[in-house]
């Protein structure tokens, strides 16, 4: 039978702050709904799916204490040995790392996917929290099984507060806080007819091997499937993050009523901006204000979805997931305050945004498919290479590069880069068949950066209103060639060396490499944020040199 929407109440996830930080990455069952009985999954920190909420404070580190206390993973059958070295021992002993999304973190804290860390190991995470308030978020990262430990459930929501957002009732910039300021982890997810969460979706890949994609027809928010939330009558914030594996969302309420975008990824904007929609890739945040006063007692209203599957996933029959969680509006009156007409430049707030900066350095880097005439692909790339690759991007510390991320696929995809923050230029699209003939695609390890300059065709379109602040994850539409502006950070305005090497000498730490031995890291990833893309192979390291 289907899963029957609005049988559970939302959950609000636990909070938790200090210093130190416990988090424990461990193996348990939980609930997704009422009529599902407990399936196997992992969490973070005592809870049975997902993990707490951090919060922390500008300028006070934390340290994260994480251990790796998994004994069985859920999906241990669809681990595919044949990625970067993965073996049978990573079904038993199951591989972690732990990066939090967002953080300007020293590379030997963010993370890195082939610093991991078995079962009954620990690790000591510094984070100097030297960066603007944001809602980030931390996840698995473990090389080669990142899709299946985030799936399971290895996330959790860490929200940067600091003397203007202040996360509490008497916060300078009147925002709801509190009880009205709710954290919303999107995910989508598959059942098995027996109510346990499954993983694949592609019946012609076989069993254990990489799949290429894993679209969910189930829209599950905190933890819950398409849960319910009692609402008083009033301004809510509602802090939204698109965890899912592979599928974009556009996001509507079901009244298409408006609502204001107040962030994105990596904090607030310089005023509300009214919307009616916004679209959200995986990893990206949004910041929203949504008002429920205007809405009669006993009213629901539902969050929507109207993006239709990506080109590959609509090949193999996938549809539009149309709905994640629906509110319902209560008599008691809430939070009263409006939506302030500035975030940012006014008394008691933050400084505006500082013009987007002038580029010194111009790169080009390709998001591709070499086997795209076989389906599902055996493999997505990063500039035509693999992850093992040496011939990666080395930006010198406090320049400032525009990225043109040429998109030659027929699907979006999420761009992240690690440590560096980055403002949108805006987007043209390509024109696809004159691009395809003049700039045929090399055999993969062949390093392919067309000219993007040569074959975009469409006029520039502008950063979306939620994309104007600062991200740390941009939405590379399909054929399109993407712009952003990075300035990448000095040694100096860190306080860390963004380029030391690190992760062995360590006797807890555990790095293979593209041959399965140990070997020296240094820097940080970029990577596409479909996970099954960032496992095998859309990552590349980069260093930032002095
Ligand atoms: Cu959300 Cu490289 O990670
Ligand atoms: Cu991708």
């Amino acid at each position: 039978p289907p899963i029957e929407p609005y049988r559970d109440r939302l959950p609000i996830l636990p909070t938790m702050s200090g210093t130190r930080i416990d988090v424990r990455a461990s193996s348990t069952m939980h609930s997704f709904h009422a009529d599902l009985a407990p399936s196997p999954a992992l969490a973070y920190s005592g809870a049975d799916y997902l993990g707490a909420t951090i919060e922390a404070h500008v300028d006070q580190p934390t340290t994260i204490a994480f251990r790796n206390d998994i004994t069985v993973h859920p999906f241990a059958v669809d681990f595919d040995p044949s990625l970067h070295g993965l073996s049978e021992r990573d079904r038993t002993e199951v591989p972690t790392a732990t990066h939090l999304h967002g953080g300007v973190n020293p590379p030997q804290f963010d993370g890195h996917p082939e610093l991991v860390f078995r079962p009954g190991e620990e690790y000591l995470h510094q984070l100097p929290n030297r960066q603007d308030a944001a809602g980030l978020w931390y996840h698995d990262h473990a090389m080669g099984v990142t899709r299946l430990n985030i799936y399971a459930g290895l996330v959790g929501l860490y929200l940067l507060r600091d003397d203007f957002d202040t996360g509490r009732a008497d916060n300078p910039l009147g925002l709801p806080a509190g009880e009205f300021e709710v954290p919303l982890v999107l995910q989508e997810k598959m059942f098995t007819a027996g109510g346990r969460q499954r993983v694949r979706s592609t019946p012609t890949v076989p069993q254990g091997s990489w799949e290429g994609g894993a679209v969910g027809d189930v829209g599950v928010v905190n933890g819950k499937v398409w849960p319910e939330l009692d609402v008083a009558r009033g301004l809510y914030r509602l802090r939204l993050v698109n965890a899912g594996s592979l599928s974009v969302w556009n996001l509507y309420f079901g009244n298409r009523m408006r609502f204001w975008v107040i962030g994105g990824d990596s904090g607030l904007l310089d005023a509300p901006v009214a919307v009616t929609r916004v679209r959200l890739s995986p990893a990206e945040r949004v910041d929203l204000l949504v008002d429920f006063g205007a809405l009669e007692p006993g009213s629901t209203v539902e969050l929507c979805n109207d993006e239709p599957p990506p080109f590959q996933a609509a090949l193999i029959g996938e549809r539009t997931m149309p709905r994640f969680c629906r509110f319902r509006v209560g008599t008691a009156r809430g939070f009263t305050g409006v939506p302030p007409s500035t975030l940012r430049g006014g008394p008691g707030q933050p400084e505006l945004l500082p013009p987007i900066p002038r580029p010194q350095v111009f790169r080009d880097v390709t998001l591709s498919q070499p086997s795209d005439v076989r389906l599902p692909p055996s493999i997505m790339s990063l500039n035509n290479l693999r992850y093992s690759t040496e011939d990666i991007e080395l930006p010198r510390q406090g320049t400032v590069e525009q990225w043109n991320i040429i998109n030659a696929t027929n699907d979006p995809h999420p761009v992240h880069l690690h440590l560096a923050n980055f403002r949108v230029l805006g987007r043209q699209v390509i024109e696809t068949l004159r691009f395809a003939l003049a700039t045929p695609q090399p055999p993969l390890g062949i390093r392919w950066t067309p000219s993007a300059d040569a074959f975009t065709i469409s006029p520039l379109a502008p950063a979306e209103p939620w994309e104007r602040g600062f991200k740390d994850t941009v939405l590379a539409n399909a054929n399109s060639i993407t712009r952003i502006i990075v300035r990448f950070p000095t040694a100096e305005s860190l306080g860390f060396d963004p380029d030391a090497v690190f992760g062995h000498g360590s006797h807890d730490a555990h790095g293979h490499g593209a041959g399965g031995g140990p070997r020296s890291l240094q820097g940080y990833v970029w990577h596409c944020h479909i996970l099954d893309h960032e496992d095998h192979d859309m990552m590349l390291r980069y260093r930032t040199v002095a």
